[in-house]
């Protein structure tokens, strides 16, 4: 019998990349995208429409299509979760409390993206170890956190099959992030093809882990297909990739475009950004179920610039 997915999010910065996959693993219609506000014109597939936080309509969905897997990744980001901080916890907890509560009924597979946002200041900066200090000065985080133990405290009460990770700062030219603190990240190529200078929003030392999104998606999909036994982690999984200042960012990019410009205006953002680490210890994940990254910074720059020059031009 054929796998019925569900995507939340379908069409943020992860969904978009996400979706396609699916779809061609197990079949266009198989593959049920949950939108929002946003719905892009040029999609192509089962769509639905709606809040995660809306109990009834989540209900709805199970009944109609009794998933088989959940990748739950709706969520307000960092900046927005500071400027609407009530709104961000009623999505974030709202809408993973019933994911997490249909899943357990009906059985289901769930995958739910936390974030580097746990971390906090009081964290160890670098290589952050998977077991550590968890205290977030971000609504966002605040929500990440929460989410996370409720998740180990469904796995280990009700048996249900979660698996997650932290995402660090995810870089891709096919859809933008929206409201995070690590979109400079993202902002500045389409600065430099475009020839315009880029205002940077933290500080050129600014140092945060990353990774290109290819990677981000092949490792939740081989996070998904891993066997229950070898997932030791129930809350979620350091992931990471490559680390690297803003300013580090900036000097690969401009061995393409010698000419870019950037000048460092740090806003609120900044406040996020120091309270995360630099660098953070995956081990776990490359233990339990293998993960390896493939794009290291040179290759990111390389990869994302030739896409992004073929869409902007
Ligand atoms: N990219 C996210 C943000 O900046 C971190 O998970 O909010």
């Amino acid at each position: 019998m054929d796998k019925k997915i569900l995507v939340t999010g379908p069409f943020g910065q992860i969904g978009s990349e996400l979706v396609p996959k699916l779809q061609e693993r197990y079949g266009k219609e198989n593959v049920v995208a949950l939108g929002h506000r946003h719905i892009p014109d040029d999609y192509e597939g089962v769509l639905e429409q709606g809040g995660v936080e809306d109990k009834e309509f989540m209900e709805g969905l199970w009944k109609e299509y009794d998933f088989d897997e959940v990748y739950h990744l709706a969520s307000l980001l960092s900046a927005t979760g500071e400027k609407r901080p009530d709104l961000a916890w009623k999505v974030n907890m709202g809408g993973l409390k019933n994911v997490l509560d249909l899943s357990r009924d009906h059985d289901s597979r769930v995958f739910w993206a936390s974030s580097i946002a746990v971390f906090g200041p009081t964290t160890p900066l670098n290589d952050t170890p998977q077991h550590t200090i968890l205290e977030p000065v971000t609504m966002y985080g605040v929500t990440k956190v929460s989410g996370e133990l409720l998740c180990q405290y469904y796995h280990e009460k009700y048996d249900l099959d979660v698996r997650s990770l932290r995402y660090p700062g995810l870089i891709s030219w096919k859809e933008k992030p929206g409201g995070g603190t690590t979109d400079y990240a993202v902002e500045m190529f389409y600065k430099a093809i475009r020839g315009e200078k880029y205002t940077c929003f933290v500080r050129e030392d600014t140092e945060l882990p990353m990774m290109y999104m290819d990677d981000a998606v092949r490792g939740t999909l081989e996070l998904m297909e891993a066997d229950n036994e070898s997932i030791t982690v129930r809350t979620s999984y350091n992931h990471s990739a490559l680390n690297f200042k803003a300013g580090e960012l900036v000097n690969e990019i401009k061995k393409h475009y010698p000419d870019f410009k950037v000048e460092y205006e740090p806003d609120e953002r900044q406040k996020n950004a120091d309270s995360w680490p630099d660098s953070v210890d995956d081990s776990k994940a490359r233990e339990d179920w293998d993960w390896e990254h493939k794009y290291g910074l040179k290759k990111m720059v390389e990869v994302m610039l030739k896409n992004l020059e073929n869409k902007l031009n």
